[in-house]
């Protein structure tokens, strides 16, 4: 499929068929596509949860809204999106640490201009924790974007939910303890055939109405 193709081809699945599971490779390489996608400052600021079993689908099933239960019991894979609260200095050090192991730094004068300049950001999205938060879900939600397409370009079908109590959730998980915040979810796994969304055609706003060119 090219690009066009996969877009269309994605489509958000509202009954699974329980019975197909993702296959551990194919797994990986979403994760992978999690773990590779860009974050202002490369700042990373995100932890996924991977939901692959049935207790753990009961255990997070209170904090699903009714109508989006069926995407989590019937789906192989659910996976919830946090970012970190706060994004501290811990997280910034560790970053740092990454990248100079990762030989992003062919002189300490670069290593220093990237802490500097990454600080400098966090800095300018952290006014309140509220606003450091909505800057994190930002690049959070660039990796939900990333692993929709990428499940689609695979032939894994996919929902991303924001349809859940967040609140319950993080109690759920115990995500305050460990600065973590849940802020969507993505459903993963393979069709039901007779998925009526899988056969209703794509509603979007005509080219004109969306892009300017100037
Ligand atoms: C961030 C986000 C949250 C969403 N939350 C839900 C949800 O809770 N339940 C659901 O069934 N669909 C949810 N959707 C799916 C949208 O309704 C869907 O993407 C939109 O109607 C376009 O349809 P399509 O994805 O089939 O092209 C969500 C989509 C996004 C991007």
């Amino acid at each position: 499929m090219n690009i066009v193709e996969i877009s269309k081809a994605r489509y958000t699945t509202k009954h699974y068929d329980k019975s197909k599971i993702i296959s551990a490779t194919e797994l990986e390489q979403l994760l992978t596509v999690l773990r590779n996608s860009p974050s202002s400052v490369n700042s990373q600021p995100w932890h996924f949860f991977v939901v692959d079993n049935e207790a753990a689908r009961e255990k997070i099933l209170p904090a699903i809204a009714d109508f989006n239960r069926p995407r989590v019991t019937d789906s192989s894979h659910t996976i919830v999106f946090c970012v970190k609260t706060p994004l501290d200095e811990a997280h910034l050090q560790n970053l740092l640490a990454q990248e100079d192991r990762d030989g992003r730094f062919p002189s300490a004068d670069l290593k220093e201009a990237q802490d500097k300049g990454r600080h400098y950001f966090v800095g300018l999205n952290s006014t309140t924790p509220e606003a450091q938060f909505a800057w994190e879900s930002k690049q959070a939600y660039i990796a939900l974007g990333q692993l929709l397409f990428a499940a689609a370009a695979i032939g894994i079908d996919s929902t991303a939910i924001e349809g859940y109590d967040s609140a319950k959730m993080d109690e759920i998980l115990g995500l305050k303890t460990q600065g973590l915040r849940s802020i969507a979810i993505v459903t993963l796994g393979y069709r039901d055939p007779k998925d009526g969304n899988a056969h209703r055609p794509k509603s979007r706003l005509p080219n004109e109405q969306i892009f300017t060119f100037l």
